[in-house]
């Protein structure tokens, strides 16, 4: 076991999961199911950010992204009941999610993805505060018309993402702490329509990364300097750099070594991350 210090307490963590932990516990990434996971404390995160997988058939190492519909919200329900647990009573989930879906599984195509998981999070106890619409300006995915140009059967798309805001009981933060927004930036990203580019899945080497700036934009908005955020699907890392950058400790958890390796990499050459070799696999 590590033990890690997370604020006022201790996070002790077997040794073999921690894939990479900076010298100054600042940067963890973590390869685990986060189902699994029962070494975070309860009551220990001040905020969530993630992406979790979006069961659309993407080409993951490591676990199928094309599972049945209802199998797919019953694991959403269980990595939503971990998270609640996991956060502070005043802390906050910042949730990026499809609208919709229109592929998959053949005969559930098309299904209500952001209303049945922000109802499964309510279910769970999280409270809803209100929804960021991300539009990421990428028509170029489009591939399919349906019955183009005919009423027989036109497909609708959307090329938005929705990140849902919850918290767990209290949305006013319960301590004062150090704000780093400054007013240009609060003014603008109040207002819940966010224009930026989707990331290229080849640049950073994962199939469904986020954009550095939707963290950043999340972390500066709902979190004060010195906070503990996680990312339970971290994928290649981005959420736990910008927590670096931004001065905050990021955890991020994921179930595949290639990405947690991605990760590593990422944190190493983008936030300029120095780490402790003991903990290196
Ligand atoms: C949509 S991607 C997240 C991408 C990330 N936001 C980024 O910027 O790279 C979802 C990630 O969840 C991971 N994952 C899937 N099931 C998991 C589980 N049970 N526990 C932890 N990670 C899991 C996948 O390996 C994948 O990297």
């Amino acid at each position: 076991m590590v033990s890690i210090k997370l604020g006022a307490v201790s996070m002790d963590a077997p040794e073999d999961k921690l894939y990479f932990v900076s010298t100054d516990n600042r940067a963890i990434i973590i390869n685990d199911d986060f189902l699994a996971i029962n070494y975070i404390p309860e009551n220990s995160i001040n905020l969530i950010v993630t992406s979790p997988p979006y069961n659309v058939d993407i080409d993951y190492e490591g676990f199928r992204d094309d599972i049945p519909y209802d199998k797919y919200l019953e694991f959403t329900e269980k990595w939503l009941r971990k998270a609640y647990e996991l956060l502070k009573p005043d802390g906050r989930m910042c949730l990026n999610l499809p609208i919709d879906k229109s592929k998959g599984r053949d005969g559930e195509g098309f299904q209500s993805v952001y209303a049945d998981i922000v109802s499964i999070a309510k279910k769970v106890g999280f409270k809803y505060f209100s929804t960021i619409i991300w539009n990421e300006g990428n028509i170029s995915r489009r591939t399919a018309w349906g019955s183009f140009a005919s009423a027989s059967a036109p497909y609708v798309i959307a090329p938005v993402e929705a990140i849902v805001l919850f918290y767990k009981k209290s949305w006013k933060r319960l301590s004062k702490g150090k704000s780093d927004i400054t007013p240009d930036e609060f003014k603008e990203w109040t207002l819940g329509v966010w224009a930026f580019q989707g990331e290229n899945p080849k640049k950073v080497g994962h199939p469904a990364p986020f954009p550095l700036e939707l963290p950043r934009r999340c972390i500066k908005l709902f979190s004060y300097v010195g906070d503990i955020v996680l990312d339970p699907f971290v994928g290649s890392g981005t959420t736990v750099i910008a927590a670096y950058l931004l001065n905050r400790t990021g955890i991020g958890i994921d179930i595949s070594r290639k990405y947690c390796e991605t990760a590593k990499n990422r944190l190493i050459k983008e936030a300029k991350v120095n780490f402790n070799k003991i903990l290196q696999y």
